[in-house]
């Protein structure tokens, strides 16, 4: 028996979902693939919360680190990026190898971005670009899309690029009412998903600006991607199997099925919808664990606003690998801390379909194995 996948992302996979993947392939220019992308809008536009006329969605053939390059190919040399973390300082690294210009503005690991400095940079010099990550997946420190939007309303027309990978899913985002230029996330974190496709949300004032750049490329050309998706006709063979795989689970969510499965009957008949029951059931996970850490002891790292799917825990003085596989011995996996974290933190990735009572389950298990059983 495989452990149950606890890591901040890829994260478990329905059986239901799993086999839709399962089904026969059709033509990538049939009238059912066609079908399929349209499908996709309305759901991608809840999520996202991104509704024209100012905003599109678009999904693409790659995963997200495909879309932050895709966003920077868009826009004009001078880049603001706020690094807090491993996640956050991938989006400078892009930038850089692009040939821009980069600012960085750095908070301590476990720090949120640091949103007051980012303005008095934008205040001081024009940029065309700033970049952001909502839940930091290195340290597990969230900051809202509210914030962010309110922190950064003044940006001079810089664009400003959201890294919502595992913020997506897990908690709302609002992209329209935040005014944010461009949101983007994979499928493999809080939506339950396999990786290997790009989910995005674009202003029309980044589209427009982005017929400028002459460094678009093809692949991750936004403005060809962003038209190709919404005449449903991919460029490229897309990932038919994870297109339908987002299909039927972004269907179920919004109807509310996986909810029903994973939460309590008061809560279902709440009057909530799909979606607001998935964030609140993250928010429930995020706080259980926070209180378990509280009960034990342990801090999360920085005590920063915790991410909804991710946590880091703070375990110096113990041997990671050994608590790890302790962990794996009760059929749970974690992950260890990322780059320099690795040897004093575990990560968990609450997220996806993972229910309460089995992160309870989980708890009980890193309980037992801190206790050195
Ligand atoms: C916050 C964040 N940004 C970007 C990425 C990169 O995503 P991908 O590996 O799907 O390209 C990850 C992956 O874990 C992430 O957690």
């Amino acid at each position: 028996m495989r452990p149950e996948l606890w890591i901040p992302g890829p994260t478990a996979v329905r059986a239901e979902v799993l086999s839709a993947m399962a089904e026969p392939m059709i033509g990538h220019r049939s009238a059912e693939m066609r079908g399929m992308i349209h499908a996709l809008d309305p759901h991608l536009e809840a999520l996202f919360g991104a509704s024209p006329p100012s905003h599109r969605v678009a999904v693409h053939s790659c995963t997200a680190t495909g879309l932050m390059e895709m966003a920077l190919r868009a826009a004009g040399p001078r880049v603001l990026c706020l690094v807090n973390g491993a996640f956050s300082r991938r989006f400078a690294t892009i930038a850089e190898a692009l040939g821009k210009e980069v600012v960085r503005v750095e908070s301590p690991a476990g720090a949120p971005p640091a949103l007051d400095a980012a303005r008095e940079e934008l205040a001081t010099s024009p940029f065309d670009a700033v970049t952001v990550c909502l839940s930091e997946t290195s340290t597990g420190v969230a900051v809202s899309p509210h914030e962010v939007g309110r922190a950064l309303a003044d940006r001079g027309g810089a664009m400003l690029m959201v890294d919502a990978v595992t913020y997506l899913g897990a908690a709302p985002i609002d992209a329209t009412a935040n005014g944010l230029d461009f949101v983007l996330a994979g499928t493999q974190k809080a939506l339950a998903l396999p990786p290997g496709l790009g989910l995005y949300a674009v202003s029309e004032t980044m589209l427009d600006g982005a017929v400028r750049s002459t460094d678009r490329g093809f692949f991750l050309d936004l403005l060809r991607i962003t038209e190709a998706h919404a005449e449903a006709k991919p460029p490229m063979t897309p990932t038919i199997s994870l297109h339908r795989a987002l299909l039927v689970q972004l269907e179920a969510i919004a109807a509310g099925e996986v909810e029903l499965r994973l939460t309590d009957e008061a809560e279902a008949v709440a009057g909530l919808n799909g979606w607001e029951r998935r964030y609140r059931r993250h928010a429930r996970m995020r706080d259980l664990t926070g209180e378990f850490l509280v009960a034990r002891g342990l801090g999360p790292l920085g005590g920063g606003p915790a991410s909804p799917s991710v946590t880091c825990v703070l375990v110096e003085g113990r041997d990671v690998p050994t608590l790890l596989e302790r962990v794996r011995a009760r059929g749970y996996e974690l992950a260890p801390g990322y780059g320099d974290l690795r040897g004093s933190t575990i990560r968990i990735g609450h997220m996806g379909d993972h229910g309460v009572a089995s992160l309870v389950r989980l708890l009980d298990a890193l309980g037992a194995a801190l206790d050195g059983d």
